[in-house]
């Protein structure tokens, strides 16, 4: 449970209201799909006459700006509240809302990190030719303060585009075909937005077990993909309708197993300090330290200092020292002598590391070295 409601449902409601029953600080993960207030009036045709099936619902209705503003200023309120501080938030929305959103938010307190652009491979056209076409939906990524420590997986995001830096505009077509959901022929729901673009901000931006939170439902793609990562999930949603579409939906997805979700280009290797070298006999007090020519050599001191020349210090700071620079990597520069071979320090830490560190879901356990 979280607060009045169970982990994975969909609940039927105001998403104002029913978040008032969600705990302070108790969701990782919030994506949201408000109303756009397009503001459409009349009916649009194509060319050939036929009419387009475009976002007319009631659910999109508001009859001000002010209503608007309000409206969002309300449910994105609720939504800092109940997010972790180490949580973030996304919002999507079109030219219409997302200029006003971002404002709202940035004046609730939220942090903004980024600005996706969607862009549609295959959008609508403009179909009277009277605008550019419309092919883009924009993205506000942001968290509760500058200083929260959110979850990003930005090893894993290069490595899904091809080992160059994630950026932030995302060539993704719009939810078609097999994974449009249809009743009667007609689409479900106007609005279904294409289950890769969940799979990208689900796996960039949370962990499996988090608790994921949509407080606008829809046909339940946040759900769907959420519940496919191994993540919880908590959904609010006006209409019925579109509750019971998504609860099939969902009951159709199959969970992925967990040694598949496991973010294994993320594990980073600890740092450890040469003092731990000194500690576990891999280099003695009072031994020499070379550099790769044996030009310049460095007394180890019991404090895991370098004494060089007069000069005293980490063994980062004397080789900058002695290389006259600001900043240098003293693990790459300093060697010992073993068996009349200089060997690298930084190979004696890898030796360290094999033995003495095991480093499981992220998480770094000391062990005691079998012999
Ligand atoms: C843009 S759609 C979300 C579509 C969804 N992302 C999907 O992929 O299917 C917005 C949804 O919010 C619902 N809605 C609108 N106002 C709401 C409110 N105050 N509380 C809860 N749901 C609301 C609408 O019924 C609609 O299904």
């Amino acid at each position: 449970m979280i607060g009045k409601f169970q982990l994975n449902t969909i609940n039927q409601g105001d998403c104002i209201e029913l978040l008032k029953n969600v705990p302070d600080n108790s969701i990782d993960l919030i994506f949201a799909d408000p109303p756009y207030n397009l503001q459409l009036s009349g009916d649009l045709y194509r060319p050939n006459q036929t009419k387009v099936d475009g976002v007319d619902d009631v659910w999109d209705k508001f009859d001000s700006m002010a209503d608007y503003d309000k409206f969002s200023n309300e449910w994105l309120k609720e939504c800092y509240r109940v997010l972790k501080n180490s949580g973030s938030i996304w919002v999507i929305g079109t030219y219409h809302n997302i200029f006003r959103v971002g404002a709202i938010m940035q004046n609730i307190g939220f942090w903004l990190l980024n600005d996706i652009i969607w862009v549609k491979t295959n959008p609508m056209p403009n179909f009277k030719g009277t605008r550019f076409n419309n092919a883009h939906e924009t993205l506000i990524w942001a968290t509760k303060s500058k200083s929260s420590n959110y979850t990003f997986h930005y090893h894993s995001m290069k490595v899904m585009n091809d080992d160059l830096q994630m950026r932030s505009d995302w060539l993704i077509p719009i939810c078609q075909g097999e994974e449009r959901i249809k009743v009667n022929g007609q689409k479900a729901h106007s609005t279904q937005k294409p289950a890769e673009l969940l799979f990208r901000i689900i796996l960039s931006t949370s962990n499996p077990e988090d608790l994921v939170l949509d407080p606008f439902m829809g046909s339940g793609t946040t759900a769907a993909v959420a519940k496919r990562l191994g993540r919880n999930f908590i959904g609010f949603e006006k209409e019925e309708f579109y509750i019971k579409i998504a609860i099939e939906r969902i009951n159709k997805t199959s969970k992925l197993s967990k040694d598949l979700l496991d973010y294994k280009v993320e594990k980073r290797k600890p740092k450890v300090p040469f003092g731990n070298l000194i500690e576990k006999g891999f280099v003695k007090i009072g031994e020499t330290l070379y550099s790769n020519n044996k030009k310049y050599a460095a007394i180890v001191q019991a404090d895991a200092s370098l004494s060089c020349y007069g000069e005293n210090g980490s063994i980062h700071k004397i080789s900058a020292y002695i290389l006259k620079k600001e900043n240098n990597n003293g693990w790459t520069f300093w060697y010992v002598i073993r068996n009349n071979e200089l060997i690298s320090i930084d190979q004696l830490r890898h030796k360290y590391e094999k033995d003495f560190i095991l480093i499981k879901s992220n998480k770094i356990e000391l062990r005691i070295k079998q012999t």
